[in-house]
């Protein structure tokens, strides 16, 4: 199997932020953005013990709410080691907690068969080797100071090591998310990344691995897949002309890492609608969860995978496996496709009949996907403002989330929107899908 194939199959998954910062409770920038005394922020090391962690129970949500694969912080910006580093002491074997959270967690997901990927900061605010305007010192103090040569050579040989220990030391690894975007970063030979990504592949010949070794994206080499962030592109993601893989990842509320007070998590209809709108354009989403410091997912987290997961039962089939639609989406939709199948996202109640944009000859039957029940094409009214092979159809009741299930009557190959357009043009087209 191509090593893509799974990805793109996958659609959804699992992010993971988790790190002493969930004890402070305010985001996995805190060391950088808030006061801490020398050494108050480390001492976090001495408290951390987060004895609710039960991956298995993390991942059966996730599973449920139809995620197919997850990637955890194996370490964030702060420089802390959520996996049994061999290279520092400054990790999760050395707090009261004194587990390897990594491989708990590797092996949990793996057993719910979904595949496993992990997040790795490329930058590690305590280590004198590396410093931009994003450091802590930078931003706390104004500060920015050079890396001697040897400090230099210290940091990147300590990410080299990591990551190493990680694509050796805990089985099969699906997916790598080296972090780090912004344009304040060191350019990109700076984690001597040739070298780096040699040796990832080496170890993991069909690992993925993303694109934030770099900022620009068309003057350097390709990358695996591209990782745009809390937003819908508006189309299939392209780098030096070329359709790429991709995946945006989105906070639930407004923090990666646990953010103690911060209840503003996104509507259940914006979740889907953003993850059927990655799937539109042939993307992932891998939707981030913050576990507090006691090793549990948020309330509001769980209370969201709850409801995905009941959207997912009855709707899964228009996101897993399914990608981009040529055909034109009507108002107020989004269309995902799989084979003959198209699926439309409702994204609002509709207001009344629908009216789909090139259909009218090409549909065997639409039913609302999660009650199977039939959406009848009206043929007898209306008919007089439909233009261009239009179809008006009626989906009573749908709401928003509704995904209508359109059966078309033949497998369309991608078609040619200007061919699509006009209905004489429209029929060339066809004769030509026929022939
Ligand atoms: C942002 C945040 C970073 C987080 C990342 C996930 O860049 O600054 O902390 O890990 O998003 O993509």
């Amino acid at each position: 199997m191509d090593k893509n194939t799974w990805f793109v199959k996958a659609r959804f998954g699992l992010f993971l932020h988790w790190g002493i910062y969930a004890i402070p409770a305010k985001g996995e920038w805190t060391y950088a953005n808030d006061k801490w005394k020398p050494g108050e922020y480390e001492g976090l090391i001495n408290e951390f013990n987060p004895v609710n962690y039960d991956p298995a129970l993390w991942a059966e949500l996730a599973r449920k709410g139809g995620m197919k694969y997850v990637v955890f912080t194996t370490r964030h910006h702060d420089g802390f080691c959520m996996f049994d580093s061999h290279y520092t002491d400054y990790k999760i074997t050395n707090t009261p907690y004194g587990k390897d959270t990594t491989r708990m967690l590797t092996d949990a997901f793996r057993a719910a068969g979904l595949r496993v990927g992990f997040y790795h900061s490329l930058p590690d605010w305590t280590h004198p080797g590396y410093a931009d305007q994003e450091s802590p010192e930078y931003i706390q103090r104004g500060e920015l100071h050079t890396p001697t040569a040897e400090q230099y050579r210290a940091y990147v040989a300590l990410l080299y090591n990591h990551v190493e220990q990680l694509m050796t030391e805990y089985g099969k690894i699906d997916l790598l998310f080296l972090d780090y975007t912004s344009k304040y970063k060191a350019a990109e030979d700076y984690f001597d990344r040739e070298r780096l990504l040699a040796m990832i592949y080496k170890h993991q010949p069909k690992i993925l691995v993303n694109d934030r070794l770099a900022y620009y994206k068309d003057n350097v080499r390709d990358f695996d897949y591209y990782t745009p962030e809390i937003c819908v592109p508006n189309q299939q993601q392209q780098v030096k002309g070329r359709p790429v893989l991709w995946e945006t990842c989105a906070t639930m509320n407004d923090h990666w890492g646990y953010c103690r007070g911060d209840e503003n998590y996104k509507p259940l209809e914006a979740l889907i609608c953003g993850l059927a709108g990655c799937v539109s354009r042939n993307g992932n989403l891998l939707l981030n969860i913050g576990p507090d410091e006691t090793g549990r997912f948020p309330a509001g987290a769980t209370t969201r995978l709850k409801e995905l997961s009941k959207w997912m039962k009855l709707n899964g089939e228009s996101i897993h496996g399914a990608g981009k639609s040529e055909f034109q989406p009507p108002h107020g939709g989004i269309y995902t496709q799989k084979k003959n199948y198209l699926y439309l996202h409702l994204m609002q109640p509709p207001l009344g009949d629908i009216i789909l944009p090139q259909l009218f000859d090409k549909v065997e039957k639409i039913t609302l996907l999660r009650d199977a029940s039939d959406v009848p094409m009206i043929t007898y009214w209306g008919g007089e403002l439909l233009k261009n092979g239009e179809l008006r159809i009626r989906p009573v009741g749908a709401k928003a989330g509704d995904v209508l299930k359109i059966k078309l009557n033949h497998w369309y190959p991608a078609p040619n929107r200007d061919l699509a357009e006009g209905f004489t043009k429209r029929k060339i087209w066809q004769s030509k899908c026929n022939s």
